[in-house]
């Protein structure tokens, strides 16, 4: 025994709609290939001032303020993301600043792409055992409108901007999250350039490659994660998938037979927002009042690096 529950979460995404007949005035596409193939219909993409920590301070704060926790209880600071503002100071840094955290939280950005919020949870879940304060915030926040080449149809069609928070709280007598996390070191399939090469950095991506990985690590991680909780499929309440196609959350929908009020999709309206995805997606549930307190959640994401994680998260 001993982990962590949601006690609330907050969501912020940018006022500018981009549409996909918008994108097909920029590259050769329609809205139609766009909607059938991957279920996107628009994203929104940062505007005059709006920028990662505008997204992530604002999502933070309503989080905060669901949960019912001041900024000083707060522990321990993850925030998720391949596109802060800054490399340094580190997002989680600013965010300490913003938000007026104590100075001994601990607080620090991690990068594990699409899987970022799920590795932030299990980080968290872990960090927060040993912190003397037990709540946490845990961030997926992207700005992806930067690192899109406008030139790639196969790439610039998909991704948009958003931030998604929690605050959680660790107990001892809670159980743990189960989560479960991978890694395969792979920089062919989906790749941001950095400084070491001089290109300019954008997202380059073998989609079909990356479809067929996330097809197979998607149920292989959903079993991994009921059988460490000691569970089955149908003892969770809902499924949160890691919105990247629309057509990958129906083929693990359609192997799990997962009925239609047990998982969502929010893909046509944010794109692929890579580690703001889930926590976007759980922030919407909560507010539409599917998610209460005692409800099991099995979250499975994957991305770059490569990576992939998966956790059964419950609200407190
Ligand atoms: O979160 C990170 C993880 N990322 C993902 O999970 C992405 C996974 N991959 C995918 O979602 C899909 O592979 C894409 C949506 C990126 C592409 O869909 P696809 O069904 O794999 O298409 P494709 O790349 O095989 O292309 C099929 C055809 C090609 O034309 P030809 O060669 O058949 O004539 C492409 O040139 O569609 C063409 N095409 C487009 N046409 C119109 C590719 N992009 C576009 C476009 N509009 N935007």
């Amino acid at each position: 025994m001993s982990g962590i529950k949601i006690r609330g979460t907050g969501r912020c995404v940018p006022q500018h709609v981009v549409t996909n007949d918008d994108i097909a005035k920029i590259v050769e596409t329609n809205d139609e290939w766009i909607t059938t193939r991957t279920g996107i219909r628009r994203r929104h993409h940062c505007a005059d001032g709006e920028n990662h920590i505008s997204l992530c301070t604002q999502a933070a704060q309503s989080a905060l303020e669901k949960a019912g926790i001041r900024p000083e209880e707060i522990g321990v600071c993850i925030v998720a993301t391949l596109t802060p503002d800054e490399l340094v100071p580190a997002a989680a840094c600013t965010l300490q600043q913003k938000l007026g955290l104590p100075e001994d939280t601990l607080c620090f950005d991690l990068n594990a792409a699409c899987s970022g919020f799920l590795f932030g949870l299990h980080t968290m879940e872990c960090l927060l055992a040993a912190s003397p304060r037990k709540f946490g915030l845990v961030l997926g926040a992207e700005v992806l409108s930067r690192i899109l080449n406008w030139e790639d149809r196969g790439t610039c069609i998909l991704f948009g901007d958003g931030a998604g928070a929690a605050v959680v709280e660790w107990r001892a007598e809670w159980p743990s999250i189960s989560a479960v996390v991978g890694t395969r070191g792979d920089n062919n399939l989906l790749r941001v350039a950095g400084v070491e090469t001089g290109e300019r950095s954008y997202i380059q991506m073998d989609g079909t490659k990356v479809f067929k990985f996330a097809v197979e690590t998607v149920p292989r991680c959903m079993d991994q994660v009921l059988t460490k909780a000691g569970i089955t499929a149908e003892d969770v309440d809902l499924f949160v998938f890691h919105q990247a196609n629309a057509r990958i959350i129906d083929l693990a929908v359609h192997k799990y037979h997962i009925p239609p009020e047990k998982y969502y999709k929010n893909i046509a309206k944010y794109g692929n927002t890579s580690a703001a995805s889930i926590p976007l997606v759980l922030s919407e549930l909560q507010d539409l009042g599917k998610i209460h307190s005692g409800s099991r959640v099995l979250a499975v994401g994957f991305g770059g690096g490569l990576t992939w994680g998966g956790a059964l998260i419950e609200f407190a």
